[in-house]
């Protein structure tokens, strides 16, 4: 394994399956009363936050408590960020204390590579702008092969805010690196230009892509990344792109519907199908957990280096 996880293009097939096993092994830990593994005892990991977040942020924090490391957390707002200071100046300081590894989610994408070139510690991407969201996709296979099986040859639908997402282009890699056939689906104006040299499919008709799906992964219309109209309005856009009942009823019967969250109910999910047997969105906040334990336990080796 490399040293920092910033893409999800770091990870080769057996690095992938290696974290999976891992947090296949870890997931026991969860479901003890008592949620506790010495592994970590001794190492700092920073959470250091320059953007909004619920679940990634608490899920790295809980990961990290649960193999006994010492949490920092630090969000830009109250912090010397709103006076200025600069990412390099933050990881300097980072690095006078020691982190032994770095937890970042900044608005810049690229800002995870830049601050792994000033920590000695592991860096690991929490989502940077529209870029990427490595530990997202980990969660996402690891939800998708406890539902599915193995992923080889298995028929995934990414459908809506492509362009604005980070989680997209995380699944689109790592899924393909583990042997998935993925579609992207969405209104042209929501793909990226670049979109023809990645390795899957597009489609612009859901109901077409749905009948053949093992997995649709909804996405969050990313409204604050919008300075412009990318569709004519929420109704069209729902109507086009959205999944409710109807459409839920036209996946294979196994087929499972997944979201990272935030949900916008109503818009790109229809609250009856978010809340439906088939979703596992619950699950993958729980399975975040698992994979983010696995990472800081392969990432930081557990024994003192
Ligand atoms: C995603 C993110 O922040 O990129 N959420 C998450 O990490 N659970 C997706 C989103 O914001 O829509």
């Amino acid at each position: 394994m490399n040293r920092h996880l910033i893409s999800a293009a770091d990870l080769g097939r057996d690095d992938a399956l290696l974290i999976l096993d891992t947090a296949d092994e870890l997931s026991r830990v969860s479901e003890r009363s008592i949620k506790k593994l010495p592994t970590l005892r001794g190492r700092t990991v920073v959470n250091l936050f320059f953007e909004d977040s619920t679940r990634t942020r608490i899920s790295f924090e809980a990961a990290a408590k649960r193999l006994s490391a010492d949490v920092i957390n630090f969000s830009a707002k109250g912090s010397s960020v709103s006076k200025g200071e600069s990412l390099k100046d933050t990881a300097l300081t980072l690095q006078a204390m020691g982190a032994d590894a770095v937890v970042i989610r900044h608005s810049a994408s690229g800002a995870p590579h830049r601050l792994a070139a000033w920590v000695d510690g592991s860096v690991v991407n929490a989502g940077d702008g529209t870029h990427e969201h490595p530990t997202q996709a980990l969660l996402d296979a690891f939800t998708m092969r406890r539902r599915l099986g193995v992923l080889d040859g298995r028929r995934i639908a990414i459908v809506g805010d492509v362009l604005h997402s980070r989680v997209a282009r995380s699944n689109v890699l790592l899924l393909h690196t583990l042997g998935a056939e993925v579609t992207l689906v969405a209104p042209p104006t929501l793909l990226p230009v670049t979109v023809e040299s990645w390795p899957c499919e597009v489609s612009y008709d859901l109901d077409s892509v749905l009948p053949k799906s093992d997995a649709v992964m909804m996405l969050r219309v990313q409204k604050e990344r919008m300075n412009d109209a990318f569709f004519p309005s929420a109704r069209e856009y729902s109507r086009r792109y959205g999944l409710d009942r109807d459409r839920l009823a036209r996946m294979p019967e196994d087929a499972i519907v997944m979201h990272p969250g935030p949900m916008n109910r109503g818009m790109e999910i229809a609250a009856e199908v978010a809340d439906s047997a088939r979703s596992t969105i619950v699950e993958q906040v729980a399975n975040g957990v698992t994979i983010r334990m696995a990472v800081l336990y392969l990432l930081l080796g557990g024994e003192t280096q």
